[in-house]
């Protein structure tokens, strides 16, 4: 490569002037991509508490935009903020970064956790997931019913066909517990109250959230939440980001889409998807080498959100935190971010 801009220097600099290969997705990305997140977190931050879900979700939107552009990938949004009609940015098909460079396939929320962020709760995120192109399955924006447990269990030991007791008895064995010392995390909706009871009926401890099931997923593969579980309906496109991130820190997942009426199975048949009833596990939602991104908006159980603070010099600076992680690696690096703002 004969480098002829800054851009395509900064990229041979790094050793991906050539044809993609299994180091291009890391080297180009990695870090680049939490500047991506980085940036959605610290627009959707100044709406915190303000009540106005769909102000903080454009200014994330907006933001995570503006900082795919100058990113040296060859880009295309699989999962996104909707169809083309929907979405005025970031919607699916949108080629994103400078369109040289790896084929890249991003699935995205710009703002997880729109409700969250409007009422100051915990666990909303700007998240983001890349994997080679087609990689990542296209999930239309239906639901999904979601399993997941943490890594170190044998593989297989959840099971969507199976009951939800029968996945908690199945995970207390092979922990060596009782039910009872199970603790299993659901979304607080009226479509859970069987689940819930089913569950409490056989001892378990029920973590519920308001929102935010990517954070939820992500839960349990860290100790520290004691949560061993989860379980329930939330988002198919949230199901794809949380399965990316399982793929890179371990622990597994089942998904299968819930079409409440024919035009969502429509859709799913316009995605390619023919079977409507199948399980999905991690490697069916994100396979190969994928890359999986968040900061935190506000503080939850995986990151701290941003925060704004002052120097005794009067300048004004906002902190952040973030996670990046890739599969094929098994890296994961925790990142805080100073950014001066005034
Ligand atoms: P938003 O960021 O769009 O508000 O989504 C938050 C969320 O809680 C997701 O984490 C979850 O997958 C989905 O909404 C659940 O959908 P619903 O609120 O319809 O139950």
């Amino acid at each position: 490569m004969n480098p002829s801009t800054d851009t395509d220097r900064n990229a041979a600099n790094q050793g991906v002037g050539q044809a993609p290969d299994d180091n291009a997705i890391q080297r180009v990305l990695v870090l680049e991509l939490v500047r991506v997140t980085e940036a959605a977190a610290i627009a959707a931050a100044q709406l915190i508490g303000r009540g106005d879900e769909k102000a903080a979700d454009a200014a994330a939107v907006e933001a995570m935009r503006r900082a795919f552009d100058n990113l040296y990938m060859d880009g295309t949004v699989v999962i996104g903020e909707g169809e083309r009609d929907e979405a005025p940015m970031l919607f699916i098909g949108e080629k994103v970064g400078i369109g040289k460079g790896p084929q890249i396939d991003i699935a995205l929320d710009p703002l997880e956790g729109t409700t969250i962020t409007a009422k100051a709760g915990p666990n909303a995120l700007a998240v983001l997931a890349a994997a080679e192109k087609g990689c990542l399955l296209n999930a239309p924006d239906v639901y999904m019913d979601k399993l997941a447990v943490g890594p170190g269990y044998p593989e297989g030991i959840i099971d969507l066909a199976k009951s939800a007791t029968e996945n908690v008895m199945a995970v207390a064995a092979a922990k060596g517990v009782k039910p009872s010392e199970i603790n299993v995390c659901v979304l607080d909706r009226p479509r859970h109250f069987e689940l819930i009871a089913e569950l409490r009926g056989i001892g378990c401890g029920v973590v519920l959230i308001g929102d935010g099931d990517v954070a939820g997923v992500i839960a349990v593969t860290d100790e520290e939440t004691t949560i061993d579980m989860y379980m329930g309906q939330g988002g198919a496109p949230e199901g794809v980001l949380a399965a990316a991130a399982l793929r890179c820190v371990g622990g597994q997942f089942n998904g299968r889409l819930v079409f409440r009426n024919d035009d969502e199975k429509a859709r799913a048949k316009k995605w390619g998807i023919t079977d409507l009833n199948r399980i999905y596990k991690l490697e069916d939602l994100a396979k190969g080498d994928c890359i999986f991104a968040a900061t935190g908006v506000t503080s939850g159980s995986l990151l701290d959100g941003v925060k704004r603070r002052r120097r005794l010099t009067g300048e004004v600076y906002m902190t952040t935190e973030s996670v990046v992680m890739r599969a094929s690696s098994g890296t994961v690096r925790w990142i805080k971010g100073e950014h001066r703002i005034a």
